[in-house]
């Protein structure tokens, strides 16, 4: 890890500590014990390669040394954003979408909840996680894994949306830390917009498969095809179904996938 890159970066997007590995089992679950332990607010965990990278629904989430721009940052929620955490998941998306385009004019999209894809193949993975003593809410990690090169790609067939790359997309040498550097900003750009209406057209302007026919795949339940029309005021995902009915999905244990891959 480039110390001096690194601390540029905390110092010009008002980080308030930073923990830096070059080999970590998971910045998440780093961040989680820092939290335990009453991390600051805007805290930062990155790592160069993570050895036991996690992604959602227990899947790995593989980060090579160098490859891969890893890190984790910690919130500490205030009374507003206690009533939607639901909505920090969306609000990284939201800051890695604006980051790419800023920096390299790549037009990314947002896979409902918060998967971020260049023409449809998937670049980074986002895990947002509450750490909880009891009732007690000690901060929100919001873990961010983007493929920089093409040695962060994980074995072809591992997925349903194909991986790609920040280098393959714009054809030149990309800088960690520039998009990290743009991501951080953008993360305090959103989450001063929290569930505004610019927060919710923005995410819904840039929502992939908007318009076209998806299929909900829930856990011990059957299967939704229909129309994905949007995001509701709580984040929610609007279909329409085949039937002509209105129906939201709530972030939880589901997932969305275009109709003609599955
Ligand atoms: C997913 O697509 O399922 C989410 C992947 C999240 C990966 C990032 S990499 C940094 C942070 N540390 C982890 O162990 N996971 C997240």
């Amino acid at each position: 890890m480039d110390k001096d890159r690194l601390q540029a970066v905390v110092d010009s997007c008002n980080i308030s500590t930073c923990r830096s590995f070059s080999t970590i089992g998971s910045t998440n679950d780093e961040a989680q014990s820092w939290a335990d332990e009453d991390a600051e607010d805007f805290s930062l965990v990155i790592a160069d390669e993570q050895t036991k990278g996690r992604g959602r629904f227990n899947r790995h989430w593989i980060s090579k040394p160098g490859a891969c721009l890893a890190f984790t940052v910690i919130l500490q929620p205030n009374a507003f954003e206690k009533e939607n955490l639901a909505l920090f998941a969306p609000l990284c998306g939201l800051a890695v979408r604006d980051a790419l385009a800023e920096l390299l004019g790549i037009e990314a999209e947002i896979k409902w909840p918060n998967d971020i894809l260049i023409n449809r193949k998937k670049c980074c993975g986002i895990l947002v996680e509450a750490v909880w003593t009891g009732e007690n809410l000690k901060g929100i990690v919001m873990g961010i894994g983007i493929n920089i090169s093409a040695e962060s790609l994980p074995p072809a067939g591992d997925s349903l949306f194909s991986p790609t790359c920040l280098e393959d997309a714009v054809q030149h040498e990309v800088d960690r830390f520039q998009v990290l550097e743009s991501v951080m900003k953008n993360i305090t750009k959103w989450r001063s917009k929290l569930k505004t209406k610019e927060f919710f057209e923005h995410w819904t302007d840039h929502l992939a498969f908007k318009g076209e026919q998806v299929m909900i795949v829930q856990s011990e339940k059957q299967s939704i095809i229909g129309i994905e029309k949007g995001i509701d005021p709580k984040g929610n995902l609007v279909l329409i179904s085949e039937n002509n009915v209105e129906m939201t999905f709530e972030v939880g244990d589901l997932h969305l996938r275009p109709v003609e891959s599955s």
